[in-house]
């Protein structure tokens, strides 16, 4: 018999809080660039035109984490989230199936933790307002979490759709953030020192042109091999490009292999966040333009999931259930 212990979305909000995620998924990132997980490339498929992935991972001190997810942009239309999941965790020594756990949340907990430890080692000194382009689902929790380390009050927004733009702000304002609507993405990038990239977008929509010193950029959108959120002139004009994986980042975002095929960088130049923050590779630096770019990995998931497992137990919250 399997006991399993089943966690919704709203019992990892109330586990999962910036103070506690942060620091585990910061440790997580030092061993995966130590080569201390286990960590094979996802599975990616497409299923009638749009991205799933099967993300495995064994993260030493947490557990196994397999998640499988689907993105799909056209759901928030038909009023589903674009991301949708599933994350089973198993005990690492015994094998043994411990939790199954909503990973829509999970994944937006997890991308959050990871854009603030970004920011950590990357964000400028000076305090300025938070900049968000594309606010769907993930651009609440980068903000979250974002802001628990780079303690902004002010988040400028902008999207395609003025709908989502408007559910945004009502949100951010309710949690107390002035919130600052514009009308492109050049004027959402001046005078920000954080900007945030949660879009969907296949094709360039942040231009180097824009970006100056002392600002630091978030991406986490343009998931595939062909897409981009930024031109040539942005990726040449960065002092430090972050990632969160070398060979993820080469393999599944355009915005790094196009410009690496195209010989506008080179991998070696390409800083892990994992080596950032055990100080093998240097953060921010005086007036520089930091980049952090990810396209998610399943160290994340394992970490987080058997962070929210460990609390749930010790807190009561879940619901068992006997296979
Ligand atoms: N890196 C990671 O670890 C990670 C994790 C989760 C999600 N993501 C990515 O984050 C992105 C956002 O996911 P989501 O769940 O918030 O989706 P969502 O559909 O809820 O939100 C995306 C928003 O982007 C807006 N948008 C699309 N194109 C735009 C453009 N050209 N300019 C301005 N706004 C635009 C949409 O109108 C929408 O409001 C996706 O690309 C997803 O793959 C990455």
């Amino acid at each position: 018999m399997v006991k399993l212990l089943l966690i919704s979305g709203s019992e990892l909000e109330e586990l999962l809080k910036p103070e506690v995620l942060i620091p585990e998924i910061e440790n997580a990132f030092i061993k995966f660039s130590q080569g201390a997980t286990v960590t094979p490339p996802r599975t990616v498929m497409w299923v009638e035109g749009n991205w799933w992935g099967i993300m495995q991972s064994y993260v030493p001190g947490y557990g196994v984490g397999v998640k499988v997810v689907s993105l799909i942009p056209q759901n928030p239309s038909r009023g589903l989230p674009t991301i949708q999941a599933i994350v089973t965790l198993f005990d690492g020594v015994t094998g043994t199936p411990l939790a199954v756990m909503e990973g829509g949340v999970l994944t937006a907990l997890r991308t959050g933790a990871a854009s603030a430890v970004s920011a950590k080692y990357l964000a400028p000194k000076e305090v300025k307002p938070i900049a968000i382009v594309g606010t769907g689902y993930q651009a609440r929790y980068q903000l979250k979490f974002v802001s628990h380390v780079y303690p902004s009050d002010t988040v400028k927004i902008y999207d395609i759709k003025p709908e989502a733009m408007a559910k945004f702000k009502e949100w951010a304002s309710s949690q107390g953030f002035k919130v600052v609507e514009t009308s492109s993405v050049k004027e959402l990038v001046k005078d920000s020192g954080v900007i945030i990239e949660a879009t969907t977008t296949k094709e360039p929509i942040i231009l180097g042109e824009w970006l100056s010193v002392n600002q630091h950029v978030i991406s986490i959108g343009a998931h595939a091999r062909d897409y981009r959120a930024f031109d040539d002139v942005a990726i040449t004009k960065f002092n430090k490009i972050v990632v969160d994986s070398r060979k993820a980042v080469l393999e599944e975002t355009g915005d790094i292999r196009i410009p690496l095929e195209k010989g506008l960088i080179k991998a070696e130049d390409l800083a892990e966040l994992g080596e950032v923050a055990s100080h093998v590779r240097k953060g921010r630096e005086s007036n520089e333009l930091t980049l952090f770019k990810s396209v998610g990995l399943a160290i994340q998931d394992a970490c987080a999931a058997a962070l929210a497992y460990k609390l749930a137990v010790e807190k009561g919250l879940g619901k068992e259930v006997t296979l």
